[in-house]
This record gives structure tokens, sequence and C-alpha cells, in this order.
């Protein structure tokens, strides 16, 4: 059973995503499982204070490293981590073969950042990957720990219901995914592909893949350049 533990000064961001859909089936199934915990909970002092003015100046805040270190130690001394994951927008950028990798692992970790981020040592002491979920700014990593959550634990097998379906996803073979369609047949006079509907399995496949094709060639031409055909 995978494992991510999700440390956050904002858990209630974290309530809905895990509580739904495929994600929810997921614990259901004893597949997979994410425990969300408060860093204020590791804070010390009365004040349970997990940030400070950053050194030199400057506005904005900076997540201080006791508690962080407090609360991913306090962890490492229950189980041993594949990675400890820093969502940052300075981080490598997620695709799909970074989620194919991570699915792979028993345990996570993930630090969300808040304010103006973490006191770099955490980064220097702690992290093992530093991720970023796309180059625009998020108010905190929570939004982004629930979508590298979300990707990678679908791929977990027997998550998915059909379980080819993972197989056909975009990018997955490098690729956008091809059109598709279901009843009707014909809405107000918008046909579905007669292939589609031949029951030719094998031409139905080759249209699919021609389709991929041209979706990806005319929208994402910059990850053409990285197959070759
Ligand atoms: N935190 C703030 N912005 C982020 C982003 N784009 N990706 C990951 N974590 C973030």
């Amino acid at each position: 059973m995978m494992r991510i533990d999700i440390i956050t000064v904002v858990p209630g961001l974290l309530d809905g995503p895990f509580s739904h859909s495929i994600l929810k089936r997921a614990e259901e199934k004893g597949l997979a499982t994410v425990k969300v915990h408060n860093l204020r909970d590791y804070a010390t002092g009365k004040q349970k204070q997990v940030d400070d003015y950053a050194f030199g100046g400057g506005a904005g805040m900076v997540m201080m490293i006791e508690p962080i270190a407090k609360c991913i130690q306090e962890l490492q001394s229950e189980r041993d981590y594949d990675e400890i994951i820093y969502l940052t927008p300075d981080g490598s950028t997620f695709n799909q073969n970074m989620a194919n990798e991570l699915s792979l692992k028993g345990n996570l970790m993930m630090l969300c950042g808040h304010y103006k981020g973490v006191d770099e040592r955490v980064r220097q002491r702690f992290i093992t990957k530093e991720i970023s979920i796309g180059d625009f700014v998020l108010s905190g990593g929570e939004l982004a720990a629930a979508v590298l959550a979300d990707a990678i634990i679908r791929l977990i097998p027997g998550v998915l219901n059909d379980e080819t379906s993972a197989l056909t996803d975009s990018f997955q073979d490098g690729l956008l995914a091809p059109p598709v369609f279901t009843r009707p047949a014909e809405y107000e006079g918008m046909k579905v592909p007669e292939i589609l509907l031949s029951g030719h399995q094998a031409k139905i496949e080759d249209w699919r893949f021609e389709q991929s094709v041209r979706r990806t060639q005319e929208r994402r031409p910059d990850l053409m350049d990285r197959k070759d055909f």
C-alpha cells in the first residue's frame, strides 16, 4: 500500500480532494493512503509560530526550519521514505514520466510551502526532490500536492476500474489522447466518425493512433520533437 504524508499549515485545503472519487476508492481498496499533518502541531512555544521575518529584510514571511524538522524526523522515525518532495515553483516541472516513477514508490512525503517559502536549510537537509506543477505561482503548495497525489495514485494498479484506461491517457505514450464520442451517434447534424461505429477494432485503433499523432502535431509540436516515428 502506498502512503503519502503531506505536511501543511493549511490542512483544511486538503480535506476535499482526498475524500472523493478515485482517491477515496484507492483508500477504501487499501491501495493508497494519504495522511495530512498540521505543521502547527510541531511548533514550539505559546504562539505556535511556524514562520518568521526573512533575514536581510524584504516582504514576506519564511517558514522556520525547527517545526518542519520536528515533523519530518518524527515521520522518519516511523518508516523510511522513498522521496521527500518540496512543492515549489522553482522545482522541476511535473510530468507524466515523474508520475509513473513516483507511482512505483512505497512511502512519499510532501512538504507544502507558504508565504515566501521555507528556510533554504530545510531544502538542503531534508528534501530529495523539488517539484513545480507549472510556471505560475500558487498561494501555497497544497493544491500542487493534491495534483501530484491524484496523478500518482490513479496509476497504482487496481485503483482505476478499467485497468487499461491509464495506459490510453494523454502523454502515456508521449502523445495526446484521441477524441472520444458516446451516444447519441448524431447530435443536431453532428455525426460520430463512421469508423467508430464499424466494429473493426484494428481499424479503429489505427484511426485513434492517427488522430493522436495529428492532435499532438497541431497542439503540442514540442512533444513530437521528442519522439521518432
Ligand atoms: N507552490 C507555489 N506555486 C507552486 C507551483 N507552481 N508548483 C508547486 N508548488 C507551488
